[in-house]
């Protein structure tokens, strides 16, 4: 009997620059395109097809695309079959532009041309270079839904809840690289979340730009964040449950609640402020002051009172004067944050603040000592708040192998610290409890009981 040849596999190499979103788009592309029949490929030197996943949140992002593009560019003169495409923010955003500033791209796409990617490649092959981005409207839009896969999942897996965001802070370009919010439906999120943990799964972070404002599919039986999370906290097995990225102006209490209420919400929160200044706050459009912001916060310490923070600061926005700056030194003093994301300001294209005449008028190197002070403060404040630990017990998540410090695997507490410790590689997905003997850095340094000790696995 005659049977078809089986069709020759091929191989995908994805450099991926950006956030979460970003990372859980590759999981997706992999999945489409597996699906057409090609694997992974550790290098790109092994790889027919070559995606430059990118970001454009921050300055420089289109120097980034071009100079990781540069270096396929030999590799394609050598393979002339090899295939580049740009996909992600800078490529929404830049459309046709970027394929003429990079020669070697065969064609670009969009973060919503995701599923389209087979038909983008035909059309390559058909021949013409082209820029795919066309975005697909809210009513329209369907999420692509993971395919996790028994013993080939992460301990800790990312769960999209929502693309876009309605927001306009003035410094984000993400609006006009992701456009509007569109919430996927609750059973979706359901799903997908028992698939990952039935899949080997053990902790998941739900994602969007703005997750507190979740509002499903707009149907009125409750159907909002807060209620998500208790809907995911039942799935059947799933020992951890984590959420970024909150927005300040849609935090509720009804949100803040879960942490003392859902037995799997992790006892921690990213709620970025930007500034600890009210009228810096207004001028990027964040739609909260400092004492609101610090009310949120006094009140998930009132509920939690062991929860760990985390924020992201913007340093040198427009207009933002010595007396701005000091109040957000004085808020990272009053808060006393965990850990935090700090950045100087870049201008950004298609920006509200560019419409609102905001220019960046912040000498780079006031901007550079600012950045400086308040890594140096929070570096204080990380130490004294990782300290905390020395001496405790924290049960923590094992994630694998540290990758830094041979023979030693890596972890998170419920606080999402990173925690490094000597012990079989088995021990991952496990749950152990840990004696936390130092810090280090940002991260703990702990001893699980093991060299003649007994092991202490949680679940
Ligand atoms: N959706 C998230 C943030 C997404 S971008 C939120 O609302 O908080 C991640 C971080 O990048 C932002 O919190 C901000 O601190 C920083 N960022 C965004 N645009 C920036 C710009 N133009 N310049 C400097 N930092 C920026
Ligand atoms: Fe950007 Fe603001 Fe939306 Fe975050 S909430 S993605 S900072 S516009
Ligand atoms: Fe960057 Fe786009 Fe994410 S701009 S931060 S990759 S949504």
């Amino acid at each position: 009997m005659d049977s078809e040849p089986p069709a020759a596999r091929r191989r995908l190499f994805v450099q991926n620059f950006g956030c979460q979103m970003n990372d859980y788009d590759v999981e997706r592309m992999r999945e489409v395109l597996g699906a057409r029949g090609y694997d992974a490929a550790d290098r790109a030197e092994d790889a027919d097809l070559i995606v430059i996943n990118t970001c454009s949140v921050r300055e420089k992002a289109e120097a980034k695309v071009a100079s990781a593009a540069g270096r396929y560019r030999q590799l394609k003169a050598e393979r002339p079959g090899v295939m580049v495409a740009i996909g992600g923010c800078v490529a929404q955003q830049e459309g046709d532009r970027l394929l003429k500033r990079i020669p070697v791209a065969d064609f670009t796409f969009g973060p919503d041309q995701i599923p389209s990617l087979p038909e983008l490649l035909e059309r390559r092959a058909r021949g013409g270079r082209f820029a795919a981005t066309e975005v697909i409207e809210v009513e329209d839009y369907r999420f692509l839904s993971a395919e996790p896969r028994v013993g080939q999942v992460p301990v800790t897996a990312l769960v999209t809840i929502q693309k876009g965001c309605d927001n306009h802070c003035a410094f984000c370009v993400v609006p006009a690289t992701r456009g509007r919010e569109v919430s996927r439906p609750w059973q979706e999120v359901v799903d997908e979340v028992a698939r990952f943990v039935a899949a080997g799964a053990r902790e998941i972070t739900l994602i969007g730009q703005n997750v507190n404002s979740y509002h499903g599919v707009g149907s009125d039986d409750g159907d909002d964040f807060a209620e998500l999370l208790a809907r995911v906290d039942r799935v059947p097995g799933l020992k951890r449950l984590r959420y970024t990225t909150s927005h300040p102006h849609d935090f509720t209490r009804k949100v803040a609640d879960a942490f003392r209420d859902l037995p799997t919400l992790c006892k921690w929160l990213h709620l970025p402020v930007q500034s600890g200044s009210s009228r810096t706050l207004k001028r990027m459009v964040r739609d909260y002051t400092r004492e609101q912001y610090l009310a949120q916060i006094e009140y998930v310490k009132s509920v939690c009172p062991d929860i760990s923070l985390s924020t992201d600061i913007i340093v040198g926005y427009p207009g933002e004067t010595d007396s701005d700056f000091a109040e957000t030194l004085s808020l990272l003093e009053r808060v006393q944050y965990d850990s935090i994301y700090s950045f100087e300001y870049s201008e950004r294209p298609d920006t509200p603040a560019l419409k609102l005449a905001l220019r960046d008028n912040v000498a780079p190197e006031v901007k550079a000592e600012r950045l400086q002070a308040v890594q140096a403060l929070q570096k204080g404040i990380t130490e004294r708040r990782l300290s905390r630990w020395v001496g405790r017990e924290a049960e923590v998540l094992v994630e694998g192998d540290s990758g830094r410090y041979p023979g030693q695997l890596c972890g998170r507490t419920t606080g999402n610290e990173m925690v490094n410790f000597a012990g079989p590689p088995s021990l991952a997905g496990e749950m152990v409890r840990v004696k936390i003997v130092a810090a280090r850095g940002h991260t703990l340094v702990g001893e699980c009981e093991k060299s003649g000790h007994r092991l202490a696995v949680i679940g």
